[in-house]
């Protein structure tokens, strides 16, 4: 029996509730929030949308160039203002104390284990802002965890887990779905930062690691998950080479399983109707950004990349989507406006956090005039004329021997 994952178990949210079911179906908007997992709500029927841009590999790559349908602009959409909260919270107090010596920088908390190897923070700040991606992530893909067409995985590795919800909400439903016949399934989430709660469904788990070392698992996975380490890894083809590794093979290519997919993105923004100039604050910093990334010799537009770099070590039976994601509530379409809306908070909410070391420590510039950069390239998101996209691609293939 096929078990193509969906959310239609998703745990929990905050404020409204995410419905889901095993097709391609959009919901309401809701923050989830890995914090307390909640029992699962009822499949709500949504009208079946398209997606922005949802092709096979080579299409896909052709059709960044080849003017596909472009999004329709809301003539009436007006941004309110968007006040960040900060603030910490979330002491873990059951590891080494050196990986708990956080550094903080400018108010900002960065991770301590391996200090210095990751540019963004893992303060409470930037756990919402992950949480926001999720679910404009999984929005995106029709209200689904993953694409790979997976049946009944029983382990599950999910790399550079982050704030561990798509762990725990893979966790939940895995549990749920299998109940007592595979009481062993279980998935685990690795990251240089322990920021994941621990009150966690019983079959999930997290771990320190560091992804770029030498992979020590005694046991490879089914299934390895690996989204949005954009500017955090220098060796892609390793890792890549070590997601291979550790996927356990199918024995033909109708097998069930054998899976890994990735999804990142490329950091360049842009616009279809030409309204995103470069002369724009925004454009000016972004430059400076992607500049910076580059000089620590960690790549931040590696979606284009997946695809090749997984053929190369092995992968087959590749699918590769393009996800076009619009930045701000412009689009006219109410799927497109809200996964936009969400790409909007978060993007504000993360200007300073991918900013800080690389505007401070690589590019060795003043913090001050970093925040007066992003008074311009804030406003610049709010410019209901500037009609923002950015480009994630998702990669799945499967293992096979
Ligand atoms: C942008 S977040 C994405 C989190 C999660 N994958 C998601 O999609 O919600 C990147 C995460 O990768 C982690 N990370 C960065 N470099 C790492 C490394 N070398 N080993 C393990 N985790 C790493 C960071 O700590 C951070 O939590």
């Amino acid at each position: 029996m096929s078990q193509d994952t969906d959310l239609s178990t998703s745990p929990p949210t905050l404020g409204s509730r995410i419905s889901l079911s095993d097709h391609d179906e959009t919901s309401d908007s809701g923050l989830t929030t890995p914090r307390q997992p909640l029992p699962p709500s009822h499949n709500e029927d949504m009208p079946n949308r398209d997606q922005v841009v949802i092709h096979p590999s080579q299409e896909a790559l052709e059709s960044q160039d080849s003017g596909l349908d472009h999004i329709e602009v809301d003539p009436n959409h007006q941004y309110r203002q968007y006040r960040p909260d900060s603030g910490y919270d979330g002491e873990v107090q059951t590891l080494a104390s050196s990986t708990l010596a956080y550094p903080v920088e400018h108010g900002r908390r960065f991770h301590a284990y391996r200090d210095g190897n990751y540019i963004m923070p893992n303060d409470e700040r930037e756990s919402d802002r992950l949480d926001m991606i999720h679910h404009l992530m999984t929005l995106s893909l029709g209200n689904r965890l993953h694409k790979a067409p997976l049946d009944n995985p029983r382990r599950i590795l999910d790399v550079g887990t982050g704030t561990g919800i798509w762990a725990m909400e893979m966790g939940y439903q895995l549990k749920h779905k299998t109940g007592d016949l595979y009481p062993e399934a279980f998935v685990l989430g690795n990251d240089l930062s322990p920021i994941q709660p621990s009150l966690v469904p019983p079959n999930v788990y997290f771990e320190v690691d560091d992804v770029e070392s030498p992979w020590a698992y005694n046991e490879p996975f089914d299934f390895i998950h690996c989204r949005y380490l954009t500017t955090a890894i220098t060796d892609w083809p390793k890792l890549v080479s070590q997601v291979y590794q550790f996927v356990i093979p199918a024995r033909s290519h109708t097998a069930p399983n054998g899976w890994a997919e990735m999804m990142d993105y490329d950091l360049q923004l842009y616009s279809e109707d030409g309204s995103l100039t470069n002369d724009r604050p925004v454009m000016v910093w972004l430059d400076h950004i992607l500049t910076a990334s580059r000089m620590t010799g960690r790549d931040p537009c590696p979606g284009p990349q997946l695809e090749g770099w997984m053929r190369e070590v092995g992968f087959t039976n590749i699918h590769h989507e393009l996800l076009k994601l619009p930045v701000g509530i412009w689009p006219n379409d109410p799927h497109l406006k809200s996964i936009g809306a969400w790409n909007f908070l978060q993007m504000l909410n993360g200007l300073e956090a991918f900013s800080l070391r690389l505007w401070t420590h690589v590019l060795g510039r003043q913090w001050e005039q970093l925040q007066r950069l992003l008074v311009d390239v804030r406003n610049d998101f709010r410019d209901p004329g500037l009609h923002i996209c950015i480009n994630m691609h998702l990669v799945y293939g499967q293992k096979v021997v």
